[in-house]
């Protein structure tokens, strides 16, 4: 248990997680607690080496290797940010963590959740986030989102039937850990996803006495 709480944003492409953390950010900041806002793959210097690395278009990989990447980034993010936030009694939220391993590299590149669960166990031991908030969007809308801001990346470039087994593999994932990660329909317009965050943090925050 460490003074601080960790809160992971997941979702696939699209599905509104980087809005949603600046409002969580600016939420958790008015209740006088301090934040570190983070992503994956990144947060660190190391990281966001390895995410220009992991996002770029002309970088061909082996799954496992993508995997093995973003398990390294993991670890340097764990160590030098996420854990020494928490023991100065920080609130760390992050853009994507753990759970987005089993949803992309898991679901969407088909690696066995086992060799997933040992990379898991050996980079993280007992720490996992205190809540995960899962923005769910149908495909279609989440591409159709992202599609209309920038150009794709190469998670993003992916086929449909890729993006299907990602939120399935999500929402597998939601199912395993139903006390740690809370599913938010994302369809809604953005200031109902707001407030489905804000009385999800409410909860957490009563249950930490805060
Ligand atoms: N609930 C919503 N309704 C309609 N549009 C939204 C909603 N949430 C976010 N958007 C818009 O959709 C686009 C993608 O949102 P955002 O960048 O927050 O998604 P993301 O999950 O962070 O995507 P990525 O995985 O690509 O980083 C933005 O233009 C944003 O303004
Ligand atoms: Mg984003």
């Amino acid at each position: 248990m460490y003074a601080g709480k960790f809160i992971t944003l997941e979702g696939i492409d699209g599905a509104g997680k980087s809005t949603q953390l600046a409002y969580l950010s600016a939420l958790l900041q008015q209740k006088q607690q301090t934040v570190v806002v983070t992503r994956e793959p990144g947060g660190t210097a190391l990281g966001e080496r390895l995410r220009a690395l992991l996002l770029d278009q002309s970088s061909a990989m082996h799954p496992e290797t993508e995997a093995l990447l973003m398990f390294a980034a993991r670890r340097e993010h764990i160590d030098k940010v996420i854990v020494p936030a928490l023991q100065d009694g920080s609130w760390v939220v992050s853009d994507r963590f753990t759970d987005a391993s089993f949803a992309y590299q898991g679901g969407g590149r088909q690696i066995d959740r086992e060799k997933l669960a040992l990379l898991e166990q050996w980079v993280q031991g007992g720490l996992q986030p205190d809540l995960t908030l899962f923005f769910d969007v149908p495909i279609e809308l989440g591409l159709q989102r992202v599609s209309a801001m920038k150009t794709p990346d190469r998670f993003e470039q992916e086929r449909q039937d890729f993006f299907r087994r990602v939120r399935d593999a999500y929402l597998a994932r939601a199912c395993e850990f139903p006390q740690r990660i809370h599913i938010i329909d994302a369809r809604q317009p953005v200031n109902a996803v707001k407030a489905e965050v804000a009385s999800t943090i409410e909860t957490l925050c009563a249950g930490s006495r805060l």
